[in-house]
């Protein structure tokens, strides 16, 4: 056990998916998984392992957030060992291109977080996608006939923001789209060379207004995690 994973050695994969929510992560476990198996459940952040055609996959909640994802990352990658861990969740678009249902793979994510400040005494680290899952991703995508936008995100801190446009700077600088964790996955896979990717749908445009329904998200849903379990056993 970890502090906050009750796991016990060997019951978590070497190949973790991460969605934020914990149910989505039972969801995923149940739905896509074979023979899957609870490893925990502290805090009710939940986590599975199964397999998929034939190799182990882990799946687990990581609560919204740097704070909360960060400490899930040390956990899986210090005391379990994962060696590829792949977020799967949603983002807010802030360019015009991209649209709502649209699949986007984070290359690198820039931040208004002050967590890297603080690890690199000021300096201004870059969060960056692991290339092979980054191209594996991406041709997966292709084959199905999804384009997905690849580039730069905005990893904040604030889904509350005191300044409700501070995010056009950003897209301003080239960033596509706003999510809330992907700096701190890309920060600790490297601290702890690992692989790392995080694949996002659009699921609202700050630009339009828009949001996905209920059925779209679904729809959207089920190919993100088509190229998330192809990248996973890759
Ligand atoms: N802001 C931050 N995180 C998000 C958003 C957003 O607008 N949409 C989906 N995740």
């Amino acid at each position: 056990m970890s502090i906050h994973i009750a796991a016990k050695p060997g019951e978590i994969a070497e190949v973790i998916l991460l969605p934020g929510d914990p149910l989505r992560a039972k969801f995923i476990a149940e739905t896509y998984l074979e023979h899957p198996k609870q490893y925990t459940d502290v805090r009710n952040i939940l986590g599975f392992t199964g397999t998929y055609k034939g190799k182990g996959i882990s799946v687990q909640g990581t609560g919204m957030g740097i704070p909360s994802i960060s400490i899930y990352l040390h956990e899986l990658f210090r005391d379990y060992g994962v060696k590829r861990a792949i977020r799967i969740g949603t983002a807010g678009a802030i360019q015009e291109h991209v649209k709502i249902r649209d699949l986007v793979l984070a290359m690198s994510a820039s931040t208004d977080s002050g967590v890297n400040q603080k690890r690199f005494g000021g300096g201004g680290y870059a969060p960056t996608a692991s290339w092979n899952l980054l191209k594996t991703a991406y041709e997966a995508a292709i084959s199905r006939d999804w384009k997905p936008a690849v580039g730069n995100i905005l990893c904040t801190d604030l889904f509350y923001s005191e300044d409700p446009q501070g995010w056009k700077l950003w897209a301003k600088y080239g960033a596509l789209a706003v999510e809330m964790e992907s700096a701190e996955l890309y920060t600790v896979a490297a601290k702890f060379n690992r692989e790392a990717l995080a694949i996002l749908t659009v699921s609202d445009s700050l630009v339009t207004g828009e949001q996905t329904t209920a059925e779209e998200r679904q729809n959207t849903f089920t190919r993100m995690m088509e190229v998330a379990l192809e990248t996973a056993i890759s």
